[in-house]
């Protein structure tokens, strides 16, 4: 139940860009070599900042998960799903928001720099106020403990982390949860409880953190444990309260930052895009007409790499002969721009090729990606039920069996 397992999830505002790629979906794919993951489309995530252009989210939703495949998501190892279809991700938002104060929600420093940001519209609401908690929402449902995110992103999930430690606090009290805890470790048998116990010791006793991780592997291999009772015994691990929702970590991994055409960060909104699905002849054209360093204005002016935006994805996409090429030619005024842009489009254009031939299969058969969505959320929602059927049993709203 507290195996690793890695989620994220993606906005569909648009189409996808190289920026999503490289920073993003790249480390997905690499992410379901090693962990149980699961990927989903943030389209509620989307309302709160597009709410008027619903018709955009359907359509970028498609579009997105059809990029996902293509790039190598793999459905038989990873759990793709729509968060919409998944509507305790609401019920949970909702619950969370009891606990959660307001002055958290005003303090994440997005709030402030996207209202000012995004300024032609009104932002002014309920829903983008209340967006970390849905994004809690999301983490916390599934009992993921490692979350891929960008930088922007991390004082979301810190905020995650005490939304969890605060729901615990309040619903992980039982009565007579010490003697049921100790009834728990007899049942691991007596050498898995002895270590247990040990371990338990090194953390309490010395804040050993390192004994705490090592008590996690035990538990989780620990098969026909009751119900409960390893929330109970995690929880006991570290104090008097079962652990109900886990908290989760970062995963910051290193990844290319792709500047857009004209040098700015690539956003589809300052039009400085380059698609993952480009057309060929489009491509060349993007990176033909891209921006170079101003000192460049003729041919024969010598340039500095560094200043230039097509550096980077020379760094991306070209090996150390040709970046040694670049920099003595562009230095010396020995190559042109379009010349020293050519690998650079050809580097794109094969790593495309493939994406391309794979996506095409989904929008030639786009009931393919449905099947896929469909049973990625039977997975998901067996997982979110697992969750919810705890949370509701710990804050007093299991009426299974007394009402309706
Ligand atoms: N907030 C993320 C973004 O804007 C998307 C997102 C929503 C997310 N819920 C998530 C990412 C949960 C990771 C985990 O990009
Ligand atoms: Fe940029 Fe290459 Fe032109 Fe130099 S030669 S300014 S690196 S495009």
């Amino acid at each position: 139940m507290f195996a690793d397992r890695v989620l994220s999830g993606m906005r569909p505002t648009g189409r996808m860009h190289l920026g999503h790629y490289h920073g993003a979906l790249k480390n997905w794919v690499r992410l379901q070599e090693q962990y149980e993951c699961f990927y989903f489309v943030a389209d509620w995530h989307a309302l709160t900042t597009h709410y008027e252009t619903p018709e955009l989210i359907a359509d970028s939703a498609f579009e997105m998960v059809v990029d996902w495949l293509a790039a190598g998501i793999d459905p038989m190892q990873s759990t793709i799903f729509v968060q919409s279809q998944i509507l305790e991700h609401a019920e949970l938002t909702l619950l969370l928001g009891m606990t959660t104060p307001v002055g958290w929600l005003e303090r994440v420093p997005t709030y402030k720099d996207q209202q000012l940001k995004l300024a032609d519209r009104d932002l002014s609401t309920y829903g983008f106020l209340g967006y970390p908690v849905m994004m809690g929402a999301d983490i916390l449902i599934y009992r993921a403990n490692m979350v891929p995110v960008g930088e922007d992103q991390v004082s979301h999930l810190e905020l995650t982390r005490e939304m969890a430690r605060r729901f615990n606090h309040f619903y992980g009290r039982e009565p007579e949860f010490e003697e049921k805890a100790q009834a728990a470790i007899k049942k691991l048998g007596s050498k898995k409880a002895r270590r247990y116990e040990e371990l338990r010791k090194a953390f309490q006793e010395r804040g050993d953190t390192e004994a705490l991780e090592a008590a996690k592997p035990l538990l989780e291999e620990t098969q026909n444990l009751p119900l409960g009772d390893r929330e109970r015994l995690f929880g006991y691990l570290e104090g008097a309260r079962r652990v109900i929702l886990v908290e989760p970590k970062p995963l910051l991994t290193e990844t290319s930052k792709v500047p857009g055409t004209d040098g700015q960060k690539m956003s589809k909104s300052y039009g400085n895009a380059i698609l993952m699905r480009e057309e060929p002849a489009e491509l060349t054209r993007k990176i033909r007409t891209m921006q170079t360093d101003p000192a460049r204005a003729r041919r024969s002016d010598p340039g500095n790499p560094e200043r230039c935006p097509v550096w980077p994805l020379h760094q991306i996409y070209s090996d150390q002969a040709v970046r040694d090429w670049v920099v003595k030619g562009c230095t010396t005024a020995g190559i042109g721009c379009l010349e020293c842009k050519q690998p650079v489009i050809d580097g794109i254009l094969k790593e495309q090729e493939p994406i391309r031939e794979r996506a095409q299969q989904y929008l030639d058969d786009p009931a393919l990606v449905r099947n896929i969505l469909a049973d990625g959320c039977t997975r998901a929602r067996k997982q979110a039920n697992e969750t919810m059927r705890d949370v509701r049993e710990a804050m007093g709203l299991s009426y299974d069996r007394s009402f309706g």
